[in-house]
C-alpha cells in the first residue's frame, strides 16, 4: 500500500510543486495519474520509488516511509518505467541488460539467468542483440522486461506509451494490463484518455501540486468540473454520450448518455434506434 500524507515538495525552496498531496493505492490497483503539464505528476511518481523524499509530509510504502528504506528495499517493492526508455538502459546485449537489475538485487546468478530465460521467451527477444539497435517501442518492452524480470509487487509507469505507434502501443499497455491481472499494482502517468479510458480503474487528477479529482476512471472523465479545471478531453465515445444527451433532452439518463466505450455505444444506439422503430 502506498499513501501520500499532505506531502509538500519543491525543487528549490521558492517554488512549491506539490502542495499537500493526500492519497491512498492499494495493493492491486491500476491508477492512471493525468493532468495538465507541469501539475506535478512526474514528481509525485519519483516520490514513489524514492528518488525524491518529502519537504514535508509523508510518502510510505507498506506503511514505512520512503526515507527510511535503503535503496535495494525500495528496489524490492517498486520497479520504475522512466518515460525515455534510453534513460535506463545501460548493457550490451538484452541478455545483460536484463541480468543487471537481478544482479543489483543480489539475486543468485544461476536463479536470475532461469528468470532471464523466462522473460526472453514471454517476450520473444534475442538475448544477443544490441539493444540501442533495437526500434523504439522494443526498446521500451526491454525497459519494461527489465522491471517485470525483478518480480516486484509495484510498477511506476511515467507515460509509457509516449512516442510509440498504435501496435506497439497495444503491445506496452496489453502486457501491463496482463501484469494487473497478476496481482501487480499499476501506477502509471498518462496523457493518453483513451489510453487511460481502456486500462485504468481508477484516476488521479493533478492540477498546480495537487489532487483535484480522484475516483473510478468514468466517474472522473464524467466530471465537467474536474475536465475544465485540468482542461482534459475525456475519451472519444465519453465526449460523443455527453455532448448527444446534452443535445437531445429525450437521451438524457438513458443507456446513450452512459456509454463510456464503444460497444456500449453501439448497444445503446441500436437499442434506442429499436425502441425509436416500435
Ligand atoms: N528537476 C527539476 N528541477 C526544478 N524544477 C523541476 C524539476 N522537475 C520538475 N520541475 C518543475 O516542477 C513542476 C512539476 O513538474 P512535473 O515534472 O512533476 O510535472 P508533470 O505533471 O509531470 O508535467 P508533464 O506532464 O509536463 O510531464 C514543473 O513546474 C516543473 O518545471
Ligand atoms: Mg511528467
Amino acid at each position: 500500500m502506498i499513501e501520500f500524507r499532505d506531502v509538500h515538495v519543491s525543487y528549490d525552496a521558492a517554488t512549491p510543486v506539490l502542495r499537500g498531496v493526500n492519497l491512498r493505492i492499494e495493493q492491486g490497483e491500476f491508477v492512471a495519474f493525468v493532468g495538465t503539464n507541469g501539475a506535478g505528476k512526474s514528481t509525485t511518481m519519483r516520490l514513489i520509488n524514492g528518488l525524491l523524499k518529502p519537504d514535508a509530509g509523508q510518502v510510505t510504502i507498506d506503511g514505512v516511509p520512503t526515507g527510511e528504506l535503503a535503496t535495494s528495499q525500495l528496489a524490492r517493492r517498486v520497479g520504475f518505467l522512466f518515460q525515455n526508455p534510453d534513460n535506463q538502459i545501460c548493457c550490451s546485449t538484452v541478455g545483460e541488460e536484463l541480468l543487471f537489475g537481478l544482479r543489483a538485487l543480489g539475486v543468485d546468478e544461476a536463479e536470475a539467468h532461469k528468470r532471464v530465460a523466462r522473460i526472453v521467451a514471454r517476450f520473444g527477444f534475442d538475448a544477443n542483440a544490441d539493444p540501442f539497435l533495437l526500434n523504439r517501442g522494443t526498446r521500451q518492452l526491454l525497459a519494461l522486461a527489465s522491471i517485470v524480470v525483478l518480480g516486484v509487487p509495484v510498477i511506476v509507469l511515467d507515460e509509457p506509451t509516449t512516442g510509440l505507434d498504435y501496435r506497439e502501443c497495444t503491445q506496452v499497455m496489453d502486457l501491463i494490463a496482463q501484469l494487473h491481472a497478476d496481482g501487480t499494482t499499476v501506477v502509471m502517468v498518462c496523457h493518453d484518455m483513451e489510453i487511460v479510458a481502456d486500462y485504468a480503474h481508477r484516476v488521479v487528477v493533478m492540477h498546480e501540486g495537487r489532487v483535484i479529482d480522484d475516483g473510478p476512471t468514468f466517474d472522473v472523465l464524467r466530471n465537467p468540473a474536474t475536465l475544465a479545471q485540468a482542461s482534459l478531453l475525456p475519451s472519444q465515445i465519453v465526449q460523443l454520450s455527453l455532448e448527444l444527451a446534452a443535445r437531445h433532452a429525450e437521451l438524457a439518463g438513458s443507456p446513450v448518455a452512459a456509454a463510456n466505450d464503444l460497444d456500449q455505444m453501439v448497444h445503446a444506439c441500436l437499442a434506442q434506434l429499436g425502441g425509436a422503430d416500435g
